[in-house]
């Protein structure tokens, strides 16, 4: 059973976990840090900006969850893009240190496993940073996603192309497809942190948390990890 934290904001839930992530890079230099994207994780950076001005972060690593396939990675919307303006740029982390799936038609048959052979070979991710989607995705693994999936390709549902579309000009820009951490590489990291604000995720986070644990709502495979908090809101937490 997952912790559950209700905070007044999401600029509270930002504090909390850049006070974790601080600890973390406290205990240990070469801290291992799994990033997210999407909108729900920016308060955690801003947050972050402040209390790591105190802090080395030259030895830091970093895995993001997933990217889009075929998107040029200089695209402002690559996840490698926002993953560097978003993240290593403000906190002043090494970016050799910090990897993004590779989405690049070339070589994508083998992208999955050399990534996931890139955080064993780190030791694992020592805290994942997780949004929800509103079908209750988390990376980009779409409901009917094995729970011992590992990082490869899959396809993006409808819904979620929609969700994204704001990221984009026009719907038709959003990629198809994408490379995403599976739930099997998740579940690895040791301590898992979701976080949703919003009346909008109220249903995905009651599946995460509470709803039968289904390869349907791919959060709730939270439920089997022995270290996992969820940091939400009120409206967020509507539904529990
Ligand atoms: C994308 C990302 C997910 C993220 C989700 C929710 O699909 N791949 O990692 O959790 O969007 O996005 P947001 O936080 O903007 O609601």
């Amino acid at each position: 059973m997952a912790e559950v934290v209700i905070v007044p904001t999401a600029d509270d839930a930002g504090a909390l976990v850049a006070d974790a992530i601080v600890e973390v890079i406290r205990g240990r230099a070469d801290a291992v840090l799994g990033l997210a994207t999407g909108s729900t994780p920016l308060p955690v950076y801003t947050a972050l900006r402040a209390k790591l001005e105190s802090v080395d972060v030259s030895q830091v690593r970093g895995f993001a969850l997933d990217e889009y396939v075929g998107i040029d990675p200089a695209h402002p919307e690559s996840y490698r893009s926002v993953i560097t303006r978003e993240v290593v740029e403000p906190l002043g982390l090494d970016p050799r240190r910090i990897q993004v799936p590779n989405g690049s038609l070339e070589g994508i048959e083998h992208a999955g496993p050399d990534y996931d052979a890139a955080i064993a070979a780190v030791g694992g991710v020592d805290l994942q940073i997780l949004g929800i989607g509103t079908d209750g995705h988390i990376g980009f693994n779409e409901p009917g996603s094995s729970f011992a999936s590992r990082t490869r390709v899959k396809t993006l549902t409808a819904q979620t192309r929609e969700d994204n579309a704001r990221f984009f000009d026009d719907i038709a820009d959003v990629p198809m497809h994408c490379i995403t951490q599976g739930l099997g590489t998740i579940l690895e990291a040791r301590h898992l942190v979701l976080l949703a604000f919003g009346e909008g995720k109220a249903q995905a986070v009651a599946g995460a948390v509470e709803g039968p644990v289904s390869a349907m709502l791919p959060g709730s495979a939270i439920q089997l990890h022995p270290h996992a908090t969820v940091i939400i809101d009120e409206a967020a937490a509507s539904r529990l």
